[in-house]
């Protein structure tokens, strides 16, 4: 079974079950302007699992790009990916467990509506109860019913967690069984379904702690129901949500592997065409296993950076635009080690243009843009990279134990390797790198530091709190400003918050004149003065798209929100936007200032500005 196919199975079997079908959202957070990429489906629903109203209704079912670079090094095994396709069935305050676990089971297991897995093959975990919530009696019990509908006793395993005899239902702690993005926000326990993929090969079922039968990739996770009944305050406080939601996320690759009875992601159709590709242009053979991990490494890495040129990241030295330039240079280095040609990169990039542009159309809107902006970062790196890998080897035969922060700092600041990259030169042969010195050295020299950014990255979801929010409703304060002192041309290119600032982008040709920032602040202020209503209202999408603003590269819901500031006959702002917002623009405590404004890339330049 294809890829497209398990996509579209999955969205027809929960259309069919009262299920509105949304598009992805864009891999860069609308709603939570504070964290990197979305790293999972849940993000960009987060408002509606709060409580707010989500225009498709209470039931949706959706396919949402995600990804994370947590897992950078471990990519090259057998299941771990930076983007990833994550299919996702959701009750905003609907139905909860019974209907989430019966339809989840039914889905793999049905042989007419779904993917005809064999029911035998399948152990899940629960919540056991920690932290002074109570375990999950209630998911046992459904469990137990839905394995006996196939006459299977499932029985649950002990506290040594031990998978023998009948046992089916693992209950596990918080660290495995309690679902929370970051911090704060709408969290809850889960069950998660694992499938034995050795059934057909070893004698018996699986025998032993479970833990172990997961890390010998006999036992494979496939999906993850997530029972939201909490929200996380700043302060640490599970507060029970109004209406109880339920999240669930299944990875596309990974249940791409079990259905085709293969045993990792790269096997699938999903890298069938990229890694041939790369396979038949490989000149510099080493050895086996280490020239496989590089192809994968290769076929991960452009697969990702094209899915995020085309949400409109670029490369840089900063925050996403900084992850987007590691993936590329990483990818060229182990081109180089297989001795692929240069040109290679780009006929990569049509590659997966081509095999996911009819699911995410933006690829194909975006193919020049997508080629120059891989080959300009990739020909950038390659000037450097020799000289870079003459330094570090110079570098080692001074120091043959370890290579000091410094060092380490100079082959990033001189020769562009990201630190992973000398990580990876230095464990090759064995020597150590001071990671944490060279922390420092990087922290001296930046003012925004990409290790703040990776941990936001790390952490999913930043924190909403009061002040974030704040700064959110000022971004399109600003946006609407620039757009009046500025001219219709001004559109948003990139938002950051943080509790302490807002960074916005947006396109314009040349630096802002002095009386252009104080006419931009003097508005705002005004605004802020002003005590404008905040409100958000809900339109069809064509309507929408002649009275706000959006973005012109991505898909739309039918029904889409539009936040709007002021008057309803006399508004200020009007953008597609699911919030968080404050109620007035009163609510904002402090006078707005612009800190900064510079260029970011050719006709792109960026404010940042603090509420104080
Ligand atoms: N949020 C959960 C996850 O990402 C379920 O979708 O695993």
């Amino acid at each position: 079974m294809t890829s497209e196919e398990i996509r579209s199975k999955f969205l027809e079997f929960f259309k069919k079950r009262g299920h509105a079908i949304i598009p992805s959202a864009s891999l860069i957070p609308e709603n939570d302007p504070s964290v990197l990429f979305n790293t999972a489906g849940m993000q960009p629903l987060v408002p509606y699992l709060l409580g707010a109203k989500h225009p498709a209704g209470v039931r949706i079912v959706d396919v949402q790009k995600c990804v994370r670079t947590g897992d950078i090094d471990d990519i090259g095994d057998n299941r771990h990916l930076t983007f990833f396709e994550m299919l996702g069935n959701w009750s905003l305050g609907d139905y909860f467990k019974k209907e989430a676990i019966d339809w989840s089971f039914d889905f793999l297991t049905s042989k007419e509506e779904g993917l005809g897995l064999d029911p035998n093959k399948f152990y899940v975990t629960i919540f056991k109860g920690e932290n002074g919530i109570p375990r999950d009696e209630e998911s046992i019990k459904i469990w137990q019913e839905v394995f006996a509908k196939h006459n299977i006793v499932a029985e649950v395993a002990g506290t040594d967690e031990k998978v023998t005899g009948n046992v089916r239902i693992i209950p596990l702690g918080v660290n495995d069984n309690f679902w929370i993005a970051g911090n704060t926000g709408p969290c809850g326990g889960d069950t998660e379904i694992f499938y034995d993929t050795k059934a057909d090969t070893e004698t018996g079922k699986p025998e032993g702690n479970f833990t172990e039968l997961v890390d010998s990739f006999r036992l494979f996770e496939v999906w993850n129901n997530v029972f939201m009944e909490f929200n996380k305050t700043v302060d640490g406080k599970y507060e029970k949500l109004a209406k109880q939601n339920v999240d669930t996320g299944m990875g596309l690759e990974r249940i791409a592997v079990v259905v085709n009875n293969k045993d990792n992601v790269f096997d699938t159709d999903i890298f069938a065409e990229i890694l041939a590709k790369i396979h038949t242009n490989v000149t510099k053979k080493t050895n086996d296993v280490s020239d496989r991990k590089a192809e994968r490494v290769i076929a991960d890495h452009v697969r990702a950076a094209v899915f995020m040129i085309a949400d409109g990241v670029y490369p840089s030295n900063t925050d996403r635009g900084y992850v987007l330039r590691r993936l590329i240079r990483r990818a060229v280095r182990y081109s180089d080690i297989l001795g692929l040609s240069d040109t290679l990169l780009v006929e990569l990039a049509d590659v997966v243009i081509n095999k996911f542009g009819k699911t995410y159309s933006n690829l194909i809107d975006n193919r020049d843009e997508i080629k120059n902006a891989l080959s300009g970062e990739a020909e950038k790196f390659r000037r450097t990279l020799k000289d870079g890998l003459k330094h570090f080897e110079k570098i080692i035969k001074d120091q043959p134990k370890t290579i000091s922060g410094t060092d380490a700092f100079n082959l990033f600041q001189s020769y562009g390797f990201p630190i992973e990259i000398t990580l990876e030169l230095a464990k090759e042969k064995n020597i150590l790198v001071e990671t944490k010195s060279f922390d420092e050295e990087l922290k001296k020299h930046q003012d925004l530091s990409r290790v703040g950014a990776e941990k936001k990255f790390k952490g999913g979801l930043g924190d909403t709190s009061e002040k974030t929010i704040q700064y959110h409703t000022a971004t399109h304060l600003l946006n609407a400003a620039l757009r009046q002192v500025l001219g219709e041309h001004v559109m948003q290119k990139g938002s950051n918050i943080t509790p302490d600032r807002l960074r916005f982008d947006f396109s314009h040709g040349e630096k802002m004149t002095d009386e252009q920032k104080q006419r931009v602040e003097d508005l705002i202020n005004g605004w802020i003065k002003a005590k404008l209503p905040v409100e958000y209202k809900e339109f069809p999408k064509d309507e929408a798209e002649k009275i706000a603003l959006h973005s012109f590269n991505e898909k739309y819901a039918d029904i889409v929100k539009v936040c709007s500031i002021g008057a309803e006959d006399n508004f200020i702002s009007r953008e597609f936007c699911g919030g968080p917002h404050v109620k007035n623009t009163s609510e904002l405590s402090g006078h707005f200032k612009i800190q900064k404004e510079e260029a970011v890339s050719a006709g792109v330049r960026r404010i940042k500005a603090i509420l104080l």
